[in-house]
């Protein structure tokens, strides 16, 4: 919610004045070293309109570009301002945010392009994160569809409403890998892997840009937050990293970079210290990797208040040299800190930052602006509006997305069949729990626009579908706090019914996302109890777990039978839901971070490292018999495996996978480096793997079907698994389909030990696997 309620509160005074897809598009990916120039956002005549321009500015003018505020909330060091419109007038502003009427909009921009000297419009931005008005599933969700033309829709959808609102910027998406489940962000990315991040990263590009950034429904994308903010040691928000550049170069950066790829028009930087140097002041990754060798040509925004922040940090004492540290570093906009409105010309006139560079700065400004079409469409349609948001389409959009985020953990046989999906014959049905009847929290932190009016719960959907004389309802427990009563009220509600819902979870504006870390990792307040009370009365339990994240519940994953992940899933939640219970939508969600068994485990995620004393199998129940079961890398007290692993998600169907068959056993590193290294890539397979699929169940289902690569014998140890490609697929029952993976030169490309992505002779094995931990395998040789 979060940030934007809280600063829209007193905004509010101030203004007073689509269907599946089987497999990501191959468009989504590119050799990583392939040319990056953000082509949409360069053109020569662009480029001499900004010249004139920038002929014409005072350097206080050129300085208002870099100038950016929110609507009027003074929060943070040196955010107290409300006099922005004579700066504006003045031409001291650059870009507004949190404003999100069309009204609100254009009565700012009429100030910039009517009052001001050189009429350059402003650019207005928003937090639009996972829907404008019609909210989507929070993104961790939306990742776990696995489905990059989904997401890609939803962001095409939030476009279209945000811009007929006069936003033409969003502040989306994250592209942090997060690994640790504590910080409370992970909601807002696509997990742990930079594969199928990257994957997700241009799908939102695209679906927020669309085909012409000039378009007066597309939105101008900006990925963030840049870099390694999702490593903020021990989950907790804002708190420094430490990252090799290795580790940087093959985990962190590769979303960044395929969203740059796609010609995202701004970037983030980030609130954490990486390594030492704040990234919102970091040459290495703003100047070094992302201008000189990504060729990045948009706006570096800071994040909010960062660059104040620097003093914290302790790299400036004061905000001449924190504002001289960020942009010298490669930050461009300096998001409500005025740091750069209070200290930038000074800088220029006494030399210390040169004004050839706040040229270039204003130029990468100017660029995003013409290259939205507000110079020559500053206003927004006042009259289309309305009629944008919500539109039927949309709706279901939000519950056909709904439905593929759902991730089934646990489906067991109760009686003669899964418990999962119920039988239309289920008589009564007691639906239980404080997130059963919640429009609120199914809308999800940093739900835009969103209303919780807008949003169906559970309890409105089932009463629908079964008829409320059959759904006996109990809160039995708030989210925290709640009575006993409740507990024996739920108790007696349950023993009258066949089957128990339980709609459990986290609070999703003060539990998930910004500034909402977690050391406990269960259910809050009282709902473990109440789920043991539901337990106990011997019915058979279905647990929904609504959630920003995975969330350690081993008692629960013992002792019900079926358990499905339903995430924030936006205003469908009720319908989504509903349909899947009951099987006209079938589950194919798959985790996009490892779910742990315990917090102690965190950060866990599957893509790490072997370490030289790896565990084989653990037994808990007795002390290890002898120095080989004793000196190894494990926790005395907890297996080292997740509860549940990366890609892992059941279905209604059952498949099978058959062997793995791959066209060569031998592959040259010499000749994987020249197209690695070509400026043009021949985008050839050099392998093609494949293997037969089939769905052994008795209902249709959609498989994704995962292909994770090792390499072994490297100059730098490489993961013991990588994910390099998917595909999702659709079988009938009994139907089996052969699954062709055909990997490119990039496939063998690793970060080696002189920061180079490059291809080295190896021990490689290949799975093509329903999840991380298990699957069919080949092996295969880089030779020299
Ligand atoms: C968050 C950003 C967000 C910004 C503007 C910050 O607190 O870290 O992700 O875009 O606020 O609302």
């Amino acid at each position: 919610m979060t940030s934007l309620l809280r600063r829209s509160a007193v905004a509010a005074l101030v203004l007073l004045l689509y269907p599946f897809a089987p497999s990501p598009a191959p468009s989504s990916e590119k050799a990583p070293h392939a040319s990056s120039e953000s082509t949409a956002l360069s053109d020569p005549g662009v480029e001499k309109k900004i010249d004139d321009l920038l002929h014409k500015m005072t350097l206080e003018e050129k300085v208002g570009q870099l100038v950016q505020y929110t609507s009027g909330q003074p929060t943070g060091p040196g955010t107290g301002r409300t006099d922005y419109e004579d700066m504006i007038r003045k031409g001291e502003v650059g870009a507004l945010f949190n404003i999100t009427t069309a009204r609100q909009v254009n009565a700012f921009q009429r100030l910039a392009v009517e009052q001001s000297r050189l009429h350059i419009p402003l650019l207005f931005g928003l937090d639009v994160i996972h829907g404008f008005r019609t909210e989507f599933p929070i993104p961790l969700g939306l990742s776990a569809s696995w489905n990059p033309d989904l997401i890609q829709q939803t962001a095409r959808v939030a476009a279209q409403e945000a811009s007929a609102a006069g936003v033409r910027w969003t502040f989306s998406p994250m592209v942090d890998i997060a690994r640790d489940a504590r910080w409370g962000r992970i909601t807002e990315g696509s997990g742990e892997d930079p594969y199928l991040g990257s994957v997700i990263a241009r799908a939102y590009v695209r679906g927020y840009q669309g085909t012409r950034l000039d378009a007066p429904d597309s939105m101008a994308a900006c990925a963030k937050h840049f870099v390694g903010y999702g490593a903020a040691e021990g989950g907790r928000d804002y708190n420094s990293t430490e990252i090799s550049e290795h580790t940087l170069r093959q985990f962190y950066l590769p979303p960044f970079h395929a969203a740059v790829e796609e010609g995202a028009a701004t970037i983030m930087s980030a609130f954490n210290s990486l390594n030492g140097v704040p990234a919102s002041a970091n040459p290495f990754t703003l100047t070094q990797i992302l201008r000189k060798e990504w060729g990045f040509q948009g706006i570096v925004d800071s994040d909010y208040t960062a660059l104040a922040e620097l003093i914290k940090h302790g790299i400036a004492n004061d905000g001449t040299t924190a504002a001289r540290k960020a942009f010298l570093a490669g930050v461009d906009m300096d998001m409500v800190s005025s740091l750069y409105h209070d200290h930038m010309a000074q800088l220029v006139k006494s030399g210390e930052v040169p004004e050839a560079a706040v040229d270039e700065a204003v130029r990468r400004i100017l660029r995003v602006k013409f290259a939205l079409g507000l110079f020559e469409r500053p206003y927004a349609d006042e009259s289309k509006e309305a009629g944008a948001m919500l539109q039927k389409d949309s709706v279901m959009l939000a519950r056909t997305a709904a439905e593929e985020s759902f991730v089934l953990l646990k489906n067991s046989t109760v009686g003669s069949a899964p418990l999962l999906p119920l039988s239309p014959n289920a008589k009564t049905i007691a639906l239980i729990g404080p997130l059963a009847n919640d429009k609120a929290n199914m809308v999800g932190s940093w739900g835009g626009l969103g209303r919780s009016q807008d949003a169906i719960t559970l309890r409105t959907a089932l009463n629908e579908r079964i008829g409320a004389q059959n759904v006996h309802y109990a809160k039995g427990t708030e989210i925290t706090g709640g009575t006993d009563d409740q507990l024996t009220e739920a108790v007696k509600v349950a023993e009258q019914a066949d089957t128990v819902i339980l709609a459990l979870g986290e609070n999703a504006g003060e539990m998930t996302g910004e500034a909402a870390s977690r050391a406990f990792l269960g259910f809050p307040g009282r709902q473990e109890e109440l789920l043991e009370k539901m337990v106990a009365t011997g019915k058979p339990c279905v647990l929904l777990i609504f959630s920003g994240r995975p969330l350690t519940l081993p008692w629960a994953f013992q002792h019900v039978p079926a358990a499905m992940a339903v995430w924030f899933p936006g205003i469908q939640a009720g319908p989504a839901l509903v349909r899947t219970l009951f099987g006209d939508a079938n589950p194919s969600g798959r985790l996009t971070v490892s779910w742990p068994r315990s917090v102690g485990q965190e950060p866990l995620f599957y893509n790490a490292l072997s370490t030289g004393r790896p565990a084989g199998k653990i037994d808990l129940t007795r002390p290890p018999r002898n120095a080989v079961e004793k000196y190894v890398s494990r926790y005395i007290d907890e297996q080292n495996s997740p509860q549940f692993p990366f890609g892992f998600g059941l279905s209604y169907a059952t498949f099978t996978y058959g062997h793995v068959r791959v066209d060569k056993t031998k592959i040259s590193a010499a000749s994987l480096n020249e197209e690695l290294q070509a400026r043009e890539p021949k985008q050839s397979a050099s392998l093609s793997a494949s293997a037969d699929i089939t769905n052994t169940g008795t209902r249709p289902g959609v498989e994704t079907v995962q292909c994770y690569l090792r390499f072994q014998g490297t100059s730098v140890a490489q993961p013991v698994r990588a994910l390099t490609k998917f595909q999702r697929i659709s079988l009938a029952p009994g139907e089996t389909k052969k699954v062709t993976f055909l990997l490119g030169p990039s496939a063998f490309g690793i970060w080696n030990d002189q920061q180079k992505l490059a291809a080295e002779p190896a021990k490689v094995t290949l799975w093509i696997a329903p999840d991380s931990s298990q699957g069919m395998q080949a092996t295969l040789e880089i030779t020299k």
